[in-house]
């Protein structure tokens, strides 16, 4: 880090202490901590995760920038932070506002940003539900992953990674003994992150939420892993419908969450083959032929001859066709055509500056 990164961590160190000061300590933090213990966060994981409040004083408190004008920082640096807005006038204001404060860290453990979600109101086009700190000289929303300096090294006993969607899934799943989780900066996934992990673990197990919107977004993840790193395993653990994982360790407790997460697994054929069925009716031949055509391309694609004729034979069980047929059918398919990206070096260090290849 340069001076001037040096600078920003610190700031946002401070800030940190600041805020988790305010959660547990103050009775300005009163009504953000009974939410979160209403949500089922422990003191113990409120202080891993050095969770948060910043308060909302009234228009002329600004905890965050008095605290920082006395502590003798900047003013361009304070600018540049991302933890402030700027008025009209050059004044600048705190950033957030009555919202619990969650820290987002580097792979080292330094806080780079905040996230900062509302609670006791209803969120808005001018009040989103989670309000992020923009990028900065320390954060770079493409290559961050929540969590990675605790999931790197639960990674290392178990041998890979969890990818959920939101942060609270991760702080819960931590807190229910599954330590591997990580989530990306609000809901896209980037090859960035994707290199990034690869160079961690050899596998990658996709949860997010038990629905839509997370089925669709598992797909496209699959698809960006399997273009940016083909030797990455995937295993994708779809939640049941409704819940997401913090939603599913509340509803059921530690001990299912973690037998769930542990035995639910399944490989990105078995996903497909089951996400290409919503909206169709099995039972009705046109979409049972639109079905069987479409997962024999997912089919197509596996790699060896064995694992192919595993699936065809469960499509053919499970609608009590001929084996033979199906596979000619595949036979008949056109070849997919095989990539090869170039390795990912596998030197232990995150990168920084590292450019995805074109
Ligand atoms: N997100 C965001 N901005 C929003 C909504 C969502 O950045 N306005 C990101 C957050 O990182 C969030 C993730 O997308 O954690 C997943 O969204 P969602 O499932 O809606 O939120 P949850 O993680 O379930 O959050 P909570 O349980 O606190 O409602
Ligand atoms: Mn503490
Ligand atoms: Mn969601
Ligand atoms: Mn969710
Ligand atoms: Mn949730």
């Amino acid at each position: 880090a340069n001076p001037e990164q040096a600078q920003l961590l610190k700031i946002h160190a401070e800030a940190t202490k600041l805020y988790h000061h305010v959660l547990v300590n103050t009775p300005a933090g009163k009504l953000a901590l009974q939410y979160l213990t209403q949500r089922g966060m422990t003191v113990d994981l409120i202080n891993q995760f050095e969770l948060g409040y910043a308060p909302d004083l009234g228009a002329d408190k600004q905890i965050l920038h008095e605290y920082a004008q006395k502590a003798g920082f900047d003013y361009q640096l304070l600018r540049k932070s991302g933890l402030f807005v700027e008025r009209h006038d050059g004044q600048l204001r705190d950033r957030f506002h009555g919202r619990v404060m969650y820290p987002i860290k580097d792979s080292h453990g330094q806080v780079i940003a905040f996230s900062g979600r509302i609670f006791g109101k209803k969120a808005s086009a001018n009040t989103p539900k989670y309000l992020n700190s923009p990028e900065t000289d320390i954060f770079n929303k493409r290559r961050t992953l929540f969590n990675l300096n605790l999931a790197r090294e639960a990674a290392r006993e178990v041998g890979h990674l969890t990818l959920f969607e939101g942060f609270m899934d991760v702080i819960s799943a931590y807190g229910a003994g599954v330590k591997t989780g990580i989530a990306s900066m609000g809901t896209s996934f980037t090859s960035e992150q994707v290199q990034i992990i690869a160079r961690q673990v050899k596998q990658l197990n996709i949860a997010y939420d038990g629905d839509e919107a997370g089925q669709a977004a598992i797909d496209r993840a699959l698809k960006l892993v399997e273009d940016t790193a083909p030797n990455l395993n995937l295993r994708v653990v779809q939640l049941p419908a409704g819940l997401d994982p913090d939603e599913y360790v509340q509803k059921y407790g530690a001990i299912k969450f973690q037998d769930y997460m542990e035995h639910r697994e399944e490989t990105p054929v078995d996903f497909r083959l089951s996400y290409l069925r919503n909206g169709l009716n099995l039972k009705k031949q046109s979409d049972l032929i639109a079905y069987l055509k479409a997962a024999l391309q997912v089919i197509r694609v596996i790699p060896d001859p064995l694992g192919q004729s595993v699936y065809l034979k469960k499509l053919a069980t499970e609608f009590g066709l001929d084996q033979g047929s199906l596979e000619r059918q595949l036979a008949e398919l056109p070849q997919p055509q095989v990539v090869t990206p170039p390795p990912i070096e596998d030197n232990g260090e995150i990168p920084h500056g590292f450019d995805p290849p074109p």
